[in-house]
């Protein structure tokens, strides 16, 4: 009796589509399908308490905007003594971060990279490659996501491929 199935817990997928992710990026492309998939993310989430964890593998698909590279919508924990890890299994990107001050920067995301993200830093995921680029999360299940924060001032910069160059600008449109 020593061979258990492992956790058990139901894991569900949650996918974001192009037409719900159009306004991250600084132009539309007119050359995306409106139900393109932008990333998925597999969730096993609990009961918001403290002490309890919240597990996530987020795929993001390998799309340009324009030349602008796919990236996640981006949040700040609701709960602002809430941290987080994102462990890269897969792909290149770079995971974008903003202190409370607006301060941003970038952490190189490869093939087993691991990211600890402080509870009052906000954070972004970005597939500079022509690759899926897969990233495991575990954060607390009390944390929550305050994306409407990231909406009124949003990261500083914005990230494009040319070529195999990755380019990064500063901010002139939301
Ligand atoms: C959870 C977390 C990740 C993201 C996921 C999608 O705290 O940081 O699981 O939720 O990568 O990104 P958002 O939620 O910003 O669309
Ligand atoms: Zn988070």
């Amino acid at each position: 009796d020593w061979d258990k199935e492992p956790c058990g817990k139901e894991v569900t997928v949650s996918t974001k589509l192009y037409k719900d992710a159009k306004d991250f990026y600084e132009s539309v492309d007119e050359s995306l399908h409106d139900d393109t998939v932008m990333y998925e993310v597999y969730s096993v989430s609990s009961q918001s308490e403290p002490g309890k964890l919240n597990w996530g593998l987020t795929v993001m698909h390998p799309v340009k905007v324009n030349g602008e590279c796919n990236m996640t919508r981006g949040h700040f924990h609701e709960n602002m003594d809430c941290e987080e890890y994102y462990w890269c299994s897969k792909g290149t990107g770079l995971l974008m971060l903003m202190d409370e001050e607006g301060k941003c920067w970038c952490e190189k995301m490869y093939e087993g990279s691991l990211h600890h993200i402080r509870s009052d830093w906000a954070h972004r995921l970005i597939n500079t490659g022509d690759t899926y680029l897969k990233v495991v999360a575990c954060w607390p299940a009390d944390a929550g996501h305050d994306y409407a924060r990231i909406e009124h001032s949003g990261f500083t910069y914005r990230v494009y491929c040319e070529g195999k160059d990755i380019i990064v600008k500063e901010r002139r449109t939301n």
